[in-house]
Parts: C-alpha cells; sequence; structure tokens
C-alpha cells in the first residue's frame, strides 16, 4: 500500500518529537555526558528538536567502534560485491523514504522542499548507487620492473585507508553525508560522521537507514555535536586514518593542524567566491535566469555560489535588471510550502553574518539595485540582493557571503575579466556564458577553478569531480577521484 502524505507527515513529527541519540557500534545511545542540544526551524525560529551532544568521550567511543568494525567482523571479509549490494540497498531505502527525508531536511535546514525533493534526496541515493558500482572495480596495476638481478612480477593494491572522520556542513545535509560515506563504504572503510550542529537530523535518520539496509554494526557511526568540541575531537583523534571536511576555509585550516599530530590524510572542501561571467555574445535567454539561480539557488548557500557576476559592458545593464528582476519572481517563505521557492537562511547567526556584509557594503559605496536587507518577522529570511558600483577592493567582492548576494561589475576585453575572475584566494567554481565555442574554451582554461561551467550552473553529478584550487580546498570529491582519497596503494614485488 502506497504511503500517504499524512502517514509521512506522522513520521516526520514523531521523528523530531523524540530525543535523537548517536550511532555508535550499531547502537542508538545518548551522549556520555548526557547532554543534549537543540536545533531550530529556521523559518520559524522554534526548537524542532533534541539532539545527543556528542564530545570528546563519545568521539572515542565511535572511534574504537569503527576501529573494531574495520580490523574484525564481517566487514573486511565482505567481498566487493556484497558491499557493492549494501549500498545499492541504501540508496534503495532514500528513494522509498524520500518524501519523509525531503521534509526533514527542509524542516531543520530551512531550503524549500521542492529542492529537497528534486535536488537533495536524489542526489544522496544517487551518490550511494554511483559508488556501489565502484566498490567492483577497484583495480590495482601489474607493473613490469627492471630491477637488476632476477625476474619478479611487481602489481599494486588498492586498499581501504582504515577508520574515516567525517565532517560535514549544514547547507546540503543529506548530500554531504552521502557523498562523503560513499566512497569511504565503496572501497572498504568505516567512517565516523559528524553532520553540523544546525542541521544534524537527516544524517540521524540515515544512520537508521543504514543500519536497516544491513551494513555491520560499527560500520557508520553517527556522532552530532558542535564543531570545537566533537569536530576538534574527530580531527586530532590519533586512530582516526583519515579526515575528509566540507565548510569554511578558516576551520579548513584547523583540521590542518588538528591533524597533523597523526599526519592522518586530509581532504577539504572549502569556501568559494566564484566567478560567474556573461559574455557579450550570450544567449540571454538563459544566462539571466542561469546567473539569478547561480546565486541564488539553496539562498545562496552553497560553495560553488555564482557570488561574482561579471558582464560584458555592453549588456552590463540589460544582465543586471534581468537578475534584479528574476529575484523578485521568488516565492520567499517557509520551505515546508511547496509553492514557496525561496527560504530562510539556516540560522540567526547565518542571517546576522550575511546581513553584516550587506551593511558593509553599502559602508563602502555599493547600491543594491534589488534586495538589500533582512525581511522582519520570525525566521531567518534575506532579500535576494544584486550590488552594483562595486570594487575588487571590497569585502563584498573579496569574501564568502554564503547568502542571496551577488556583486555584479562590467569588462571590457576577454583577457580583462580572466583577471578579475581570478581575482581571488578561492578557486571552487566559476561559469562562461556564451555562444563562442572558441572564446568560451580559451576563458575555461584560463580560470582558475575546479570547475568551470559553461552555459550552464551548479551543474553536479556523482560522476563528475569536484574540488578546489588555492583556498578552496585540497583534492578532488564526487566521481572517481574521490576513492583515491580513501585508499592506500601497496607495491607488492615477488622474486620469481
Ligand atoms: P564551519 O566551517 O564552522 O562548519 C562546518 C562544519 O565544521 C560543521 O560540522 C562544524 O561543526 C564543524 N567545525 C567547526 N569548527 C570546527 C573545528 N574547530 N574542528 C572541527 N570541526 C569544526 O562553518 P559555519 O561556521 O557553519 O559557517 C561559516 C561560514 O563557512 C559560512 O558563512 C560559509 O562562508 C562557510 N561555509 C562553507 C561551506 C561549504 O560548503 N564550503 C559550508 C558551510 C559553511
Ligand atoms: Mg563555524
Amino acid at each position: 500500500m502506497a504511503t500517504t502524505v499524512a502517514q509521512i507527515q506522522t513520521s516526520v513529527s514523531e521523528f523530531v518529537a523524540k530525543p535523537r541519540k548517536m550511532l555508535i557500534g550499531g547502537r542508538w545511545v545518548d551522549a556520555v555526558s548526557g547532554k543534549t542540544f537543540e536545533t531550530y526551524n529556521p523559518a520559524t525560529g522554534e526548537v524542532l528538536a533534541h539532539v545527543a551532544e556528542g564530545d570528546r568521550a563519545d568521539i572515542d567511543l565511535a572511534v574504537k567502534a569503527a576501529r573494531k568494525a574495520f580490523e574484525s567482523g564481517p566487514w573486511p571479509d565482505m567481498s566487493p560485491s556484497e558491499r557493492g549490494r549494501l549500498l545499492w540497498k541504501l540508496a534503495e531505502l532514500i528513494d522509498q523514504h524520500s518524501e519523509e527525508l525531503a521534509e526533514l531536511e527542509t524542516l531543520d535546514n530551512g531550503k524549500p522542499v521542492y529542492f529537497s525533493r528534486i535536488v537533495d534526496v536524489p542526489t544522496a541515493s544517487d551518490a550511494f548507487r554511483y559508488y556501489a558500482g565502484w566498490a567492483t572495480k577497484l583495480e590495482g596495476s601489474t607493473i613490469p620492473i627492471s630491477a637488476l638481478g632476477a625476474k619478479y612480477l611487481a602489481y599494486t593494491l588498492r586498499e581501504p585507508v582504515g577508520v574515516a572522520g567525517q565532517i560535514i556542513p549544514w547547507n546540503f545535509p543529506l548530500i554531504m553525508a552521502s557523498m562523503k560515506l560513499g566512497p569511504a563504504l565503496a572501497v572498504g572503510c568505516t567512517c565516523v560522521l559528524k553532520p553540523a550542529e544546525q542541521t544534524p537530523l537527516t544524517a540521524l535518520r540515515l544512520g537508521e537507514l543504514i543500519l536497516e539496509a544491513g551494513f555491520p554494526d560499527g560500520v557508520v557511526n553517527v556522532i552530532p555535536g558542535f564543531g570545537e568540541t566533537a569536530g576538534a575531537a574527530l580531527a586530532s583523534h590519533p586512530d582516526v586514518d583519515k579526515i575528509a571536511f566540507t565548510g569554511s576555509t578558516e576551520v579548513g585550516k584547523l583540521i590542518l593542524n588538528a591533524a597533523s599530530g597523526n599526519l592522518k590524510k586530509v581532504s577539504l572542501e572549502l569556501g568559494g567566491k566564484s566567478p560567474n561571467v556573461v559574455l557579450q555574445d550570450a544567449d540571454l535567454e538563459s544566462a539571466i535566469p542561469g546567473s539569478a539561480m547561480a546565486i541564488f539557488f539553496n539562498q545562496g548557500e552553497i560553495c560553488a555560489a555564482g557570488s561574482r557576476l561579471f558582464a560584458h559592458k555592453s549588456i552590463f545593464d540589460k544582465v543586471v535588471e534581468g537578475v534584479a528582476n528574476f529575484s523578485k519572481g521568488f516565492h520567499i517563505g517557509p520551505g515546508i510550502d511547496p509553492a514557496n521557492n525561496m527560504g530562510p537562511l539556516v540560522s540567526k547567526e547565518q542571517q546576522e553574518r550575511v546581513c553584516g556584509y550587506l551593511e558593509s557594503g553599502t559602508k563602502d559605496g555599493a547600491k543594491a539595485v534589488v534586495g538589500g536587507k533582512r525581511i522582519d518577522g520570525p525566521g531567518y529570511f534575506v532579500e535576494p540582493t544584486v550590488l552594483v558600483d562595486v570594487k575588487p577592493s571590497m569585502k563584498v567582492v573579496r569574501e564568502e557571503i554564503f547568502g542571496p548576494v551577488v556583486t555584479a561589475i562590467p569588462f571590457g576585453e576577454l583577457d580583462e575579466v580572466a583577471s578579475f575572475a581570478n581575482d581571488s584566494i578561492y578557486g571552487l567554481a566559476s561559469a562562461v556564458w556564451t555562444r563562442d565555442i572558441s572564446k568560451a574554451h580559451r576563458l575555461g582554461a584560463k580560470l582558475k577553478a575546479g570547475t568551470v561551467w559553461i552555459n550552464c550552473y551548479n551543474v553536479f553529478d556523482s560522476a563528475l569531480p569536484f574540488g578546489g584550487y588555492k583556498q578552496s580546498g585540497w583534492g578532488r570529491e564526487w566521481g572517481k577521484p574521490a576513492l583515491d582519497l580513501y585508499t592506500e596503494s601497496k607495491s607488492l614485488c615477488a622474486r620469481l
């Protein structure tokens, strides 16, 4: 029998009504300290759920459980095919609970349920399905060596790196959990996942589905808690072999220091200030809405956001006006109402951070063509904003705002825009809008960014590597490169 909307809403409200525990060694337990913390519904500012607050002692128990599951029991003996089958089963469970997960994500993060349904949940299940396929395809190679004195058979093996600590942010909580766990589990690692304190709920629900799928105890442990305590304990833990982090560049640097104690492997996916370049010959019918969604999708809370819009001077006014008009068409309100396509920011703190940037922009002389302030009332809403009259030295142009705020700057020559675009400590994503295939690829080659979108924006795929140049991070996630982050290569050499 099909699940009804009423049943889904009941299961979501039951889930948030019960104090949520943490997952260690296959069991749901309270924090050692007994402490809990609250998560809020950012559309109303009201308490949504109470969650066990992990700290150093809980991280330690989780790492022990992950270590045990890595070294003994069913997991290390499982065939690649069995691992793949578990990952596939998990993908199916996510799809079976898609509506429930979408609503939970929206209540916790604020994002429109419209997008949770068509982006967050299917991307999460696709990540597990994609990495399920990789479990059986981790090949080493045979190496023809010429060492003196004898003949040898030399080959390489790919082995799981061990216990992986994974610290994720609040902007795409379920996707972040899935794209971190997927490759790690495909190669045979065990995991300790720490979701963001603002949005732990879908990771905890995912933990239940992981047990239901049949993953052995301790293979995945989920410890909600704060960054300075639980996160820092995981990053510095001497028995964690690898740490994968997504979040601010500032915390990325702390992770690096914390990881130095045992030189655990580190991958970082950090901030961005991505340039979105509209050339003179672009098809504005797609470039204008594309540029608007480049910044306003997910309320601008996305590391890849096209937050610096560069448009050729001949079309600058038209593009700015078009993006401003597009932004007036948003239905802004609680994301749980499917009629709304822009929700609140994740927290009061984030709302204040973004509004602080708006004030600094105004003080520095920038002008808001549209938007420019918070929206009064309960909930943490900010108007979609387009800033002009900005200079490269302004804070609003240099720093990641992580909200619905774009700075628009005109340019003249192709070479000029490349240097404008690259004038940033970040290098995560970028885009070029043009009908000229040669210009697209010429500029594409010049942009110092891990991703260049051509005539599109925010196209993500499980198979497409993603990550940053410069201070946007270390390593590439998604696709095949993510497998390298969770494996060691071993060379075996036998004298014949
Ligand atoms: P954050 O970097 O502090 O938080 C991200 C994750 O790191 C959370 O799970 C948090 O608990 C954890 N964390 C925080 N401090 C830690 C520490 N010392 N050791 C280990 N883990 C720690 O980001 P926050 O404060 O939520 O947002 C601040 C800014 O960071 C945003 O305005 C945005 O510019 C950027 N950000 C970038 C993201 C991205 O996707 N690249 C995602 C979230 C935030
Ligand atoms: Mg922080």
